[in-house]
């Protein structure tokens, strides 16, 4: 774990043990450049404890590169909470009481939200001890509530601009899609998509999801093995990261990749092996961008959810448009032309893109 700290490019890593439940958190601190460090918080097992570190590092870089594409003044952060087994409710809500804590304690140096493994809900319990600190509450509570809806419409809109780009004006109509991972993002992709003519193919790994889109909605299931090497227009990314790598990318049969995963490349040279194998790859940290937008939109600057949906659709819009154009015009692939786009607005210490 000291290498993995020694060779991150980021600010700082907060570690700590949790006696009660034996969990190990990480608040990984990537840059403060525009902001105080805003990232969700994810809970789930690893099967080594350095996955959960390197997991908080990368997932944290991602987050300054989202905020920065998206013209916010936020900076990069994350935070894990990796399981030592299974908790029954009172364990995991006090678990996430002292977490709260923990988070409070740094005044202002990260705020967080939901991701995997964790609900709006979860977030009610963490703003508790740590009041002003939480985005991503239940409505009730006075939150901007669950943001897969809004991040569902930004890969929507992803995946309309890049079937634009690749098959002109019919766009996603008729096209055959498929998404990994019938979560709480890909199961409101599913929707919007199926609602457009396209279709769907779907994978998951829950047997009870899969009974679900299989039998209740009628979709076609891919077996997880078989993922890679199904045929389709557009593959969706919607579950972990990592998915796009030296073994998987030359099994790949699509034309493009437009999903919602964070981290789908697994090193940054996966960017040019996609490239090299004529499959366009929509950067994560744009498409997915979406919940992260609209919860600070919503909270911080009194949008309404019309407003929110409103700006995802343009902000993943005008930032995919510009990317997949820098890369044709410079020749680099479309992960270098977001980072460099984010990078710019990092450097430039950014104003608040008013209009994204
Ligand atoms: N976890 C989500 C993301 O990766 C959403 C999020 C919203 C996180 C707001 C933090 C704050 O984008």
């Amino acid at each position: 774990m000291d290498e993995l700290i020694k060779a991150w490019d980021g600010e700082c890593v907060i570690v700590s043990h949790d006696r009660p439940s034996g969990a190990w958190i990480f608040i990984a601190i990537h840059s403060t450049k525009l902001g105080p460090a805003i990232g969700g918080t994810r809970m789930k097992h690893y099967s080594e404890l350095k996955d959960a570190l390197e997991d908080a590092q990368r997932l944290a870089a991602g987050m300054t590169y989202k905020w920065a594409a998206a013209g916010l003044r936020g900076g990069g952060g994350k935070a894990v909470i990796a399981l030592d087994h299974p908790l029954d409710q009172q364990e995991r809500a006090s678990l996430l009481r002292r977490y709260g804590t923990l988070v409070r304690k740094h005044r202002g140096l990260f705020l967080t939200g939901p991701d995997l493994g964790t609900s709006s809900e979860d977030m009610d319990i963490i703003a508790q001890e740590a009041p002003s600190l939480v985005f991503g509450r239940t409505l009730e509570a006075g939150g901007g509530g669950n943001p897969a809806p809004f991040t569902a419409r930004g890969i929507f809109t992803a995946l309309e601009t890049t079937a634009q780009r690749l098959f002109g004006k019919g766009g996603l109509s008729g096209k055959k899609i498929l998404v990994q991972g019938a979560g709480s993002v890909g199961r409101e992709l599913i929707h919007l998509l199926q609602g457009c003519g396209c279709e769907v193919l779907f994978s998951d790994i829950e047997e009870e999801t899969v009974r679900l889109h299989r039998n209740e909605k009628g979709l076609s299931f891919v077996p997880p093995e078989a993922v890679y090497e199904t045929a389709c227009d557009i593959f969706a990314p919607c579950a972990v990261g990592g998915v796009l790598n030296e073994e998987s990318i030359p099994r790949l049969r699509c034309r493009a990749v437009v999903g919602g995963a964070n981290n789908q490349l697994a090193a940054p040279e996966d960017a040019r092996r996609l490239q090299d194998r004529g499959v366009l790859y929509a950067p994560d940290f744009v498409a997915n961008s979406g919940g992260a937008i609209a919860l600070i939109g919503i909270e911080t600057r009194g949008w309404s959810r019309e407003e929110a949906m409103r700006r995802v659709v343009k902000a993943v819009r005008d930032n995919l448009e510009a990317i997949y154009r820098t890369a044709d015009h410079e020749g680099i692939s479309t992960d270098e032309a977001a980072r460099r786009l984010a990078q710019r607005r990092i450097d430039e210490g950014a104003p608040e893109n008013e209009d994204s």
